[in-house]
């Protein structure tokens, strides 16, 4: 049976969350692996929209499994006012969800050392989403973090967060920044820590009984290549493995269960926050594909950053993903387009480069190579198979595939569930 990973190839909000959905129907178990509430997977299903931040898109469809691995960060409050809201709109949760005793926990600590230090790097800021995410796994890292299974003895918890929290608070003294209500805190941790400690298992021995028993497991990914701790445009990234690789680490399954890779792909590109984004259109042209494409930030509602297809990006990131085949989100967005460029290259130093640069400060120097090709002028949104495309939007979706040495096995023209067909 399949063991499938979906990743973003991008920047993030490539649309992995519509995707997941539509696969879920025929998945079993659905495991997110790293990052936490940053994430932002939208799913809509008939009028009802739903953003999902920690629990995985699998839970809108009923007798799902869904894993919060141990890779994830998990800010207990924020995960139960997000099991709270879906129970009340009608969706059953606590008796689906699991979360890995070994993953970490976000605390308001976090999220203040994220915004304090947001304010202190002034032009050098990275734009986080000031969810706490980058203090939560550098505690990891330094070995002094809180994990899940914490939340099961309510003692050693208190001791953990308060040893914490009071570091934190000498921290913020001594820079002069907002301190902590410890007090308050601890009385909303601890509210969320009964209502949270009958879920925490050991989420490795579910997912690998699973595999066994022959399921059909999805590892969500979060984020995008290019935000990827070790790929991404460092130091404009998130504080995880984003890619293919953070499946193993932090969703528990081995290397040799994964039978399928995809990579979720937008038609044209874009990003939040702050970073090198070789093909991003300043002025009109990237404002038209912002409306067109409604690319506000489903965590943060910060305006996306918006460019064209980037191949260069985009084939290193199917190279370091292992992707087998891609699912084109979006593709709707450039349904009125008059004429739809491709950058198939860059330039630096007056030299043509086709691979992607590691290094920042030739990153923020390239210059884009474009091709380009007159765009179809015709709403797909009600387009349900490959043969109702236009000519041009197949001819366009050819392109990408050869440009990326990878075939297209699905096409998303609409966020809706039926907005998405086969290639
Ligand atoms: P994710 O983080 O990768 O799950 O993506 P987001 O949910 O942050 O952002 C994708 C946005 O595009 C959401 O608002 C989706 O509802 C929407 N979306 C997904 N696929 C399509 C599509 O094919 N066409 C259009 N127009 N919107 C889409
Ligand atoms: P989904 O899963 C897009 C970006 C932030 C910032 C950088 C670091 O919805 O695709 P962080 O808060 O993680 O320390 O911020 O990463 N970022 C995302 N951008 N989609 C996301 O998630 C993102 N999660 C983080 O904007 O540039
Ligand atoms: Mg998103």
């Amino acid at each position: 049976m399949p063991v499938t990973v979906l990743v973003g190839i991008q920047w993030g909000d490539e649309g992995k969350g519509k995707i997941i959905d539509v696969l879920t129907e025929q998945t079993d178990v659905i495991v997110r692996y790293q990052g936490g509430n940053n994430a932002g997977h939208t799913v809509e299903v008939g009028n009802d929209k739903y953003v999902l931040h920690l629990i995985p898109s699998g839970i809108l469809r009923a007798d799902k499994r869904c894993i919060i691995g141990n890779g994830v960060v998990v800010s207990p409050v924020d995960l139960l006012s997000e099991i709270t809201d879906l129970e009340a709109r009608g969706i059953a949760v606590r008796d689906r969800l699991e979360i890995s005793s070994r993953a970490h926990l976000v605390f308001k600590y976090h999220r203040l050392a994220d915004a304090a230090r947001e304010l202190s790097a002034g032009k050098a800021m990275i734009g986080t989403t000031k969810r706490g995410i980058g203090p939560t796994y550098a505690d990891k890292a330094n070995r002094v973090g809180i994990r899940a299974c914490d939340l099961c003895h309510k003692e050693r918890l208190e001791s953990k967060f308060r040893a914490q929290a009071e570091r934190y608070n000498r921290i913020f003294a001594a820079q002069g920044s907002e301190l902590l209500d410890v007090e308050a805190e601890w009385a909303t941790i601890s509210a969320a820590a009964d209502a949270l400690a009958p879920l925490v298992t050991d989420t490795v021995l579910t997912v690998n009984r699973s595999i066994k028993a022959g399921k059909n497991l999805l590892f969500e990914g979060a984020q995008g290549m290019h935000l990827d701790i070790d790929y991404g445009t460092y130091p404009y990234v998130t504080s995880s493995n984003t890619t293919t690789g953070g499946a193993c680490t932090g969703g528990g399954v081995a290397p040799r269960h994964i039978t399928d890779v995809i990579g979720v792909v937008k038609a044209y590109t874009t990003r939040v926050g702050e970073g090198p984004f070789p093909t991003e259109l300043l002025g009109p042209e990237g404002d038209s594909l912002r409306e067109a494409g409604h690319e506000y930030g489903a965590t943060t509602g910060r305006p996306r950053r918006c460019g064209w297809f980037d191949a260069v990006a985009n084939r290193y990131a199917v190279m370091v993903n292992g992707v087998d085949q891609l699912a084109v989100t979006k593709l709707d967005v450039l349904d009125n387009q008059k004429t739809i460029k491709v950058c198939t290259a860059y330039t630096l130093d007056g030299e043509t480069i086709t691979d992607f640069p590691a290094d920042l400060e030739s990153l923020q120097r390239v210059q884009p190579v474009y091709a380009e090709m007159p765009g179809w002028m015709t709403d797909t949104t009600a387009v349900r198979t490959w043969n109702d495309l236009p000519e041009k939007a197949q001819a366009y979706l050819q392109w990408l595939s050869e440009l990326l040495e990878t075939r297209i096995g699905i096409v998303s023209t609409g966020p809706g569930r039926l907005q998405t067909f086969s290639a």
